[in-house]
């Protein structure tokens, strides 16, 4: 009872581990040299996960490993993980929040006998049964990890007589969670495949990568095949795609990927955080001048849905709170928001004629998944926005708005919020008949963007982050579409420089937070020409507290202790306003000495519920 017992609590601890394993990973076969290949690709998914990493290669019809915990280059120093021979094998970057960061707990995992590698992204549900099963047939484990069980019980089934493919196969079946995986065997033959986690084959000329996505390998090739639920892929004279549901072969379509390698590099810039905070004019602009055609359909869909809901989660959840005053005020529609990890509580009120959007950069957030898929169990109809043409969630939508800002590699979103909200603010003026007002005022916003992100600018907003370094909290307020503004803007600065920023809707101070404000506690307060006088009363109560009074906005006033001036961009407000507070929470990460590309305990893509 009692070892049960210990058991259960065991596998909800190593679950727990699990669920926070997000992970990148990568596979190579083909005519070059394996492990520089798979090293470069790692560092491109290094946002993915950074706390542990290895690589395993085939040679000799042996397996040759190393990894250890560490960041890839820390690691790198100590094994030269570029340097291991053989034309074929795997690759892992982990992240874990928890304290089993360790040599034996990063990928590859081997099988007992050495002969088969594993790397995996997801979370085995059941693996405690598994390796219960598999202890008992005499399989050794040498980690704590859920993926130990993926790689053994495939060696089981060889010993019963199946091949490397079919084996594989055979122990998916018996896995509960979700997975992205890649193996490899002494003999060189490798096969991936995904559950509910994101992988993508790239292929190149006599050459098949597999990833968890695309910038591992697009300096490489730009043909990729986004695999489907259940996809099993395997190279066996060339590359075959099997579906485990449907239980037969099946085709999936090559796609060109847009995108290119060099987007992928930090180019002249110290971070990606910063380089992707200077993209931002030109993304914005390239948005103004896409193909409105999508635009136009999709709020023709708005317009004849009857109950709309907009869900995302974190930043984009800040971009869906924006739209929803952007609809309100410019097109008089209403939408109702959700967090997506909250949305199955209002499932009830869904029917085939309502219209879910839905907003993610990665396209592959499980609770955004798990909001859409629960939005269509009740016939509803699904849009999305997103930065990632082939995800899950472009894939399983009914229309898929793909705003391609480009690769985003920081761990934090900037370019695509400021993107998310140039799809929705375009929609909202489409829905009023007025697109091409909305498009002019877009291309004026790229310019004030141009001017907030130059040398002057950022050395100003520098300024402020010498005062602000040294502060353990940051109160920051705004109102109508500056609340969400000042929502996104405390969520930038808490992730990367870890000071505790709350951000309120001006009017809210005053029913309890205010108690929180005394002599010097630094105070944001974006204001717009809309909502000036308003803000002015908020701004005069934490003054009157002894605030230090930091104003955003187009115009200085005798309150503010420190300002930063942005120009009035009315409804594009938003996309503006947010430029130096992300400067702002950049120079806050690097005066603290913290990493701005790789804040500690986040990854990327939220993949796991
Ligand atoms: C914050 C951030 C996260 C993401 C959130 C949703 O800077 O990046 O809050 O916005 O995890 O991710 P996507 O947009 O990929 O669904």
């Amino acid at each position: 009872m009692q070892r049960s017992g210990q058991k259960n609590l065991e596998a909800c601890f190593y679950s727990f581990i699990g669920a926070k394993n997000m992970c990148g990973i990568i596979g190579y076969s083909g005519n070059r040299e394996a492990a520089p290949i798979l090293f470069s690709g790692l560092k491109n998914l290094e946002y993915r996960g950074y706390d542990s990493c290895g690589i395993a290669t085939v040679h000799g019809n042996a397996l040759h490993l190393k990894k250890d915990a560490g960041k890839i280059d820390e690691v790198h120093k100590k094994l030269s993980l570029d340097a291991l021979p053989g034309k074929c094998g795997i690759a892992h970057t982990r992240w874990a929040t928890h304290g089993s960061v360790t040599k034996e707990n990063a990928h590859p995992h081997l099988s007992s006998s050495g002969k088969i590698a594993v790397v995996h992204n997801g979370i085995i549900e059941n693996f405690q049964k598994q390796k219960d099963f598999l202890t008992s047939k005499g399989f050794v484990f040498n980690s704590d990890t859920d993926t130990e069980v993926i790689p053994n019980m495939m060696e089981y089934h060889m010993k019963k007589g199946y091949d490397f493919i079919e084996a594989a196969k055979r122990s998916l079946k018996h896995m509960e969670g979700q997975y992205a995986i890649v193996a490899v065997n002494d003999e060189g033959r490798m096969v991936a495949a995904r559950k509910e986690a994101p992988l993508v084959v790239g292929v190149g000329n006599g050459e098949y990568f597999f990833a968890s996505d695309v910038t591992a390998f697009l300096e490489h090739t730009k043909n990729a095949i986004f695999l489907e639920e259940n996809d099993l892929a395997a190279i066996d004279g060339g590359l075959k795609i099997f579906n485990l549901d449907k239980n037969e072969f099946v085709e999936r379509p090559v796609s060109k990927i847009q995108w290119d390698a060099e987007q992928a590099r930090k180019g002249n810039f110290d971070h990606f955080f910063l380089k992707e905070i200077m993209e931002q004019a030109e993304v914005i602009e390239r948005i103004s001048k896409m193909d409105m055609k999508i635009i136009k359909e999709i709020a023709a869909e708005i317009r004849k849905a009857k109950g709309i809901f907009i869900v995302a989660c974190g930043t984009a959840s800040y971009a869906c709170m924006t739209g929803l005053y952007l609809f309100s005020k410019i097109a008089k529609t209403h939408i109702n928001f959700c967090l997506a990890s909250e949305f199955r509580h209002f499932k009830h009120f869904l029917s085939d004629k309502s219209l879910i959007i839905s907003v993610s950069q990665s396209g592959e957030t499980a609770d955004t998944l798990s909001a859409i898929r629960a939005a269509k169990s009740m016939g509803a109809k699904v849009i999305s926005i997103t930065n990632s043409e082939g995800s899950s969630l472009a894939r399983e939508s009914d229309r898929a708005i793909v705003h391609r800002a480009g690769p985003e590699i920081a761990v934090n979103a900037t370019k695509t919020y400021t993107s998310q909200l140039a799809v929705l603010s375009l929609l909202a003026y489409e829905l009023d008949n007025r697109l091409d007002d909305g498009l002019e005022e877009l291309r004026d916003a790229s310019r004030y963007i141009y001017y907030l992100t130059s040398d002057n600018a950022r050395k100003f907003v520098k300024g402020l982050a010498e005062i602000l370094k040294d502060k353990e909290h940051l109160y920051l307020i705004g109102k109508g579409l500056q609340y969400p503004t000042a929502l996104e803007a405390a969520l930038k600065i808490k992730e990367i420089s870890y000071i505790h920023a709350e951000a309120f809707a001006a009017g809210e101070l005053k029913h309890g937070t205010l108690a929180l404000v005394s002599e010097g506690t630094p105070c944001i307060a974006f204001t717009s020409e809309e909502t000036e006088s308003e803000m002015l009363n908020s701004i005069m109560e934490v003054k009157a507290r002894g605030a230090f009074v930091i104003g955003i906005g187009p115009k200085r006033s005798r309150a503010f202790d420190f300002f930063i001036k942005v120009h009035e961009a009315g409804d594009f407000n938003p996309i503006v306003q947010i430029i130096p507070m992300q400067i702002l929470a950049y120079q806050l990460a690097l005066l603290r000495g913290c990493d701005p590309d790789k804040p500690r305990n986040l990854a990327k893509s939220v993949v796991v519920k």
